[in-house]
């Protein structure tokens, strides 16, 4: 039973709701260590090559089907009477979305403790060992994580529960412009110490040899699906709460580019600051978490940096947060007598459920791995590496083939756009699915 349908208040305030899915802990922890990983200014240049050519046209396309569809997931798909079949791509964005936030919830929660020990002084008392004890000892302890993911999953049960309007995009309008405010601030103060040139080279400068090696390629086009969030229906729940003027093409550019530069600038407020203490920008995913804070008590000023970093993580990913509970909310909502209020209630409840094997991986259940994984990481890997692309093709499939010409460029806005349009067919017919095959492919072999 739907309830009277919601819309935002404005395109901006769509707009602004979708930067904030996209921009999470994708964008600052996330990007900072696979670039570090996977040498840095040659993954940037791989990463806008995929941003441009696999995740644009998917955005425009889950756009097209969330509007069309005016409902939810599996609305937006199956909103064709004989091919109910498409129905399950829609079940696969909401089953997504509820296993990437069990496992996004507990680093959002490190984020908080790391935030909350920040502004109370407590966690500049352990420089003795330096952070990689620190940081060990409090995820291998068997309560804290698990703790500190239901605050993480409270803040975002109260912004979804206040609605469409009231709740998500009163909320990002809110937090997007600080978080902008803030990592600009950063990057620019960073940017004043001495060695911070070496970060700057270190992001833009391509190391051309790197071109050769695959698993670059791979890196960059996963990096790019989970920072613009696709393939998981976010787009396409949101899109349903869009009005016929809000254009689609427009929107998803500035969606792209907006979650692109958030994540350089954040690779600028952090990888000058990695050189010039002479750290290593390839820490792996406990850059954030351990070089960071060690960083903080060597910089003047630095304390103060540290608070602002971790609120900057903690609002990036609760708006993220947010959309990864509304898609299935918005399920519950539409196919079922219960109300929003309720629908949060029952799904975070089970979010924080599944998601406490994802909190214990690294104390309580270290032992238990899967492939060679860790729990976390290996619902991480499976989501990343098979269930975004996959999710991804079918909307390909979906937009590219599925509709007539004629449809999909009505769908997305396009029609009558001349060039654009057919530079967004061919992208969305052959060139992201071919790119997304390959790399189902690669990890297949190599997983
Ligand atoms: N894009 C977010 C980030 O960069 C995470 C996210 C939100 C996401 N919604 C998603 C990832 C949907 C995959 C699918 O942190």
């Amino acid at each position: 039973m739907a309830s009277e349908r919601e819309q935002w208040a404005s395109g901006a305030g769509f707009v602004l709701a979708t930067i904030g899915s996209a921009v999470g802990l994708g964008n600052i922890w996330r990007f900072s260590y696979v670039a570090g990983e996977s040498g840095g200014g040659s993954f940037l240049v791989i990463y806008l090559a995929a941003v441009v050519l696999v995740g644009l046209p998917i955005v425009i396309g889950e756009m097209a089907i969330g509007r069309r569809g005016r409902g939810d997931a599996v609305a937006g798909f199956g909103n064709r009477g004989p091919d109910a079949r498409w129905r399950y791509a829609g079940w696969i964005g909401i089953i997504g979305c509820f296993f990437i936030l069990s496992f996004y919830s507990v680093i959002a929660g490190w984020a908080i403790k790391y935030f909350v020990g920040a502004a109370t002084g407590a966690l500049w008392q352990h420089a003795g060992d330096g952070y990689g004890g620190y940081f060990q000892r409090f995820i291998g302890n068997a309560g804290e994580p698990v703790g500190w993911q239901l605050a993480a999953l409270g803040l975002t049960m109260f912004i979804v529960a206040g609605g469409v309007r009231k709740g998500i995009e009163a909320a990002n309008r809110i937090l997007m412009p600080l978080l902008a405010l803030t990592v600009v601030g950063l990057a620019v103060y960073v940017a004043t110490l001495p060695g911070a040139a070496d970060g700057w080279r270190f992001l833009f400068v391509p190391d051309w040899s790197k071109l050769a090696e695959g698993r670059v390629y791979v890196a960059a086009i996963g990096q790019a699906f989970f920072s613009l969030g696709i393939g998981m229906a976010v787009f396409i729940t949101y899109s349903a709460y869009m009005d016929e003027k809000t254009r689609i093409p427009r929107s998803a550019v500035a969606i792209a580019a907006g979650d692109t530069m958030f994540a350089v600038v954040a690779g600028l407020a952090i990888f000058p600051a990695v050189f010039a203490f002479g750290m290593s920008p390839a820490a792996g995913p406990e850059l954030a978490f351990i070089t960071l804070p060690h960083i903080c008590l060597k910089m003047p000023g630095g304390i103060f940096i540290g608070i602002l970093f971790f609120g900057l993580l903690v609002a990036a990913a609760v708006t993220s947060m947010v959309s990864l509970l509304e898609v299935p909310v918005a399920s519950v909502v539409h196919r079922t007598r219960l109300g929003r209020r309720a629908a949060v209630a029952l799904l975070s409840t089970g979010v924080f459920v599944v998601g406490i094997p994802s909190a214990l991986s690294f104390g309580t259940l270290a032992d238990v791995t899967i492939a060679g994984l860790g729990i976390l990481d290996a619902i991480d890997r499976v989501v990343s590496s098979y269930l975004l692309p996959f999710g991804g093709l079918l909307v390909c499939l979906y937009a590219g083939w599925h509709w007539r010409e004629r449809e999909a460029l009505d769908a997305t806005g396009l029609a009558g756009s001349g060039f654009a349009g057919r530079m967004w067919r061919i992208l969305i017919r052959y060139v992201a699915p071919a790119m997304i095959l390959l790399i189902l492919l690669d990890t297949a072999g190599t997983f």
